[in-house]
C-alpha cells in the first residue's frame, strides 16, 4: 500500500522531510538547519550541496525514524526558498558558485541602474515584479558579467540554472531532468505571467542563454523519477511549488480574495487573486499562486524585511532577553497605546514602500521607557507592518475579510491578539505546523488521485485558534496614524 508522499521543505535556514497521509496530516518530520552565510556588502550565499547533503539526510532520516518503509511512499514533492540563485555544470552537476540566496543584495546598484534607465515598467508588465536585487534574473546577470569564464561556458550550453526546486530536483534524478515549475519560474523576472512561458526578450535583456533554463511545469507534474541511489527505490517527484504559495494552499487559501502572512525572517503575504493577474498600484508583485492542467491561479504578494529577525535582534544582538521564550510576557505588560514605536528598517522597507535605503528608528521614548516597552514596540512593528501590506491589498480593490497566519516565532497568542487588533480583522493560525509541507502534499494528492480537486483537498484543512479584534475603530486608526507618521519620518530626506 502507498498511502503517503514525502515532501522536502527546502527553505532558507531549514531543510526539513515530512511525511504526509491522504487526510493530510503530517506522520513524522525531520529537520537540519542550513542557514546562508552573510558577507559584508548584504551578500548571502548557501553552498548548493550542503543543501543537498541536508536534503538526503532528512529524506533517509525521516523514512528510517517513522518505521514507515519506503514502499509505502507514493511520490515526492518538492517547496522551496525562492529565488535563490543556483548555477551547475550540465555534465558533473557540481555547482560552479555558491548559491546567491534571495536577501542577497549584492545587484542594488545595477537594479537601480535599469529601473533609472526606464526598464521596470516594461519588465513588471511582463513578469508582475519589481526591478529589485531579489529575483533570479538580476544575480545570473551578475555572475556572469563578474566570472567571463561562466559566461563562456553559459553560451557554449554547458551551465544549467534553477531555482532551488530545479536543483534538487536534478540531483534527485541523477542529473535526467531539468525542470522546473511556474511558481518558481514566475520568481525569477524570466517568466511571463500572461503568456506563461519563458520570455525571450527578457533572456536577451539580461543577456542569458536559453539553455540555461530548465523546462516548465504545472505545479502538479510527473516531473521524473528519484534514482534509487538515494531511497533503494523510484519515487515519482508530483509537486514542486515555492514555499510562500505552498503555505498559501496549506491553509486552504483557494478562493479570490484569502490571503495568508507567513512569519519566518521576514514576512510574507500573499492574496489569492483567482483566474486573472492583478497588476498592483500599490507596489505589490503579481506572481502565481499555482499552475495545474487548464487552471491558474494568480496571487498578490508584499513582503515585510524584517519580522522574525526583530527577535534575533532583541535577543542576541542586543541581549535584552535570555530566552526568546520571554519576549512575550514582557511585552504583554505592554498596553497597545504605548507612546514608543520601532520602525525596524535594519536594511530599507519592504512592500509597498520598497525603499533600500531608509534605515530604521524608534520615536516616542520617555523617561519611563523600560526593556519591555522597547521589545513591544519591537514586535508590533510586525503587525503594523502587515497592515501596511493589507492595506495596500484593499487599495488593489482587494476585500480582505481575514488572515491565516502560519511561522514559528511571532505565532505565539500575545503576537496574534496585536495583529488581529491592529488589522482589525479576524486571525486564523493553522492545524497544524506543517502548513507548507500540506500545501505541497495537496498537489502530490491531485496527481496520485487522493482527490479530485483542489476543493476536496482544501476541505481538510483545518483552523487552530482564531483570534478577533478586541479594540474600537477609533483607537485602531489613531494607532494607525502614529505608525504612519513614523514611517513618513524615516523616509524624509536628510
Ligand atoms: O522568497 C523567499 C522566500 O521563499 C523565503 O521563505 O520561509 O524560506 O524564509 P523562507
Amino acid at each position: 500500500m502507498q498511502d503517503h508522499c514525502l515532501i522536502i521543505d527546502q527553505g532558507t535556514t531549514n531543510t526539513r522531510a515530512t511525511l504526509i497521509n491522504p487526510q493530510l496530516r503530517p506522520l513524522h518530520s525531520v529537520s537540519v538547519a542550513c542557514a546562508p552565510e552573510h558577507l559584508p556588502g548584504e551578500r548571502w550565499e548557501q553552498d548548493p550541496d550542503t543543501l543537498w547533503q541536508a536534503v538526503l539526510t532528512v529524506m533517509q532520516r525521516v523514512v528510517t525514524e517513522s518505521g514507515l518503509g519506503v514502499e509505502r511512499i507514493a511520490g515526492l514533492g518538492i517547496t522551496n526558498q525562492r529565488e535563490t540563485t543556483v548555477l551547475w555544470d550540465a555534465d558533473t552537476g557540481q555547482a560552479v558558485h555558491p548559491a546567491l540566496t534571495w536577501q542577497d543584495r549584492r545587484t542594488e546598484t545595477q537594479c537601480n541602474e535599469w529601473r533609472q534607465a526606464g526598464h521596470e515598467e516594461d519588465i513588471r508588465a511582463r513578469t508582475g515584479l519589481l526591478l529589485d536585487p531579489q529575483f533570479s534574473a538580476g544575480k545570473l546577470h551578475w555572475l556572469f558579467r563578474h566570472h567571463p569564464e561562466l559566461q563562456t561556458r553559459a553560451r557554449q550550453g554547458r551551465l544549467r540554472f534553477g531555482t532551488i526546486d530545479s536543483f534538487l530536483l536534478w540531483r534527485l534524478t541523477a542529473g535526467q531532468v531539468h525542470a522546473t515549475d511556474a511558481t518558481n519560474a514566475s520568481r525569477t523576472l524570466l517568466y511571463n505571467l500572461t503568456r506563461q512561458q519563458w520570455d525571450t526578450e527578457l533572456l536577451d535583456f539580461f543577456d542569458l542563454a536559453p539553455s540555461l533554463l530548465p523546462q516548465l511545469h504545472n505545479s502538479a507534474s510527473a516531473f521524473g523519477l528519484v534514482d534509487p541511489q538515494w531511497l533503494g527505490t523510484r519515487i515519482p517527484v508530483l509537486s514542486m511549488i515555492g514555499d510562500q504559495q505552498a503555505s498559501l494552499l496549506g491553509h486552504g487559501c483557494i478562493s479570490d480574495g484569502d490571503v495568508k502572512a507567513t512569519y519566518g525572517r521576514g514576512c510574507f503575504a500573499l492574496v489569492n487573486s483567482g483566474a486573472r493577474p492583478v497588476f498592483s498600484q500599490n507596489r505589490l508583485l503579481t506572481t502565481l499562486a499555482y499552475q495545474l492542467p487548464g487552471e491558474t491561479c494568480y496571487a498578490l504578494e508584499g513582503s515585510v524585511v524584517t519580522a522574525g529577525s526583530v527577535v534575533d535582534w532583541l535577543e542576541e544582538d542586543l541581549n535584552l532577553v535570555t530566552d526568546r521564550h520571554h519576549l512575550a510576557a514582557l511585552a504583554e505588560t505592554v498596553p497597545l497605546e504605548q507612546t514608543e514605536i520601532m520602525v525596524p528598517a535594519f536594511t530599507g522597507l519592504g512592500a509597498p514602500y520598497w525603499e533600500q535605503h531608509v534605515r530604521g528608528a524608534v520615536f516616542g521614548l520617555t523617561r519611563d521607557t523600560r526593556i519591555r516597552h522597547l521589545v513591544a514596540a519591537a514586535l508590533r512593528s510586525v503587525a503594523y507592518q502587515t497592515e501596511d501590506m493589507l492595506k495596500a491589498m484593499r487599495y488593489d480593490n482587494i476585500h480582505v475579510a481575514c488572515l491565516h497566519v502560519d511561522g514559528g516565532d511571532l505565532t505565539q497568542q500575545w503576537f496574534l491578539q496585536s495583529l488581529s487588533d491592529l488589522t482589525g480583522i479576524k486571525v486564523i493560525t493553522g492545524d497544524t505546523a506543517a502548513i507548507t509541507a500540506r500545501g505541497t502534499a495537496m498537489l502530490c494528492g491531485l496527481q496520485l488521485g487522493w482527490f479530485d480537486n483542489l476543493h476536496t483537498a482544501a476541505a481538510l484543512c483545518g483552523e487552530g485558534p482564531v483570534y478577533q479584534p478586541r479594540i474600537d475603530e477609533a483607537l485602531r486608526d489613531r494607532l494607525l496614524r502614529g505608525w504612519d507618521d513614523a514611517v513618513r519620518r524615516i523616509q524624509a530626506p536628510a
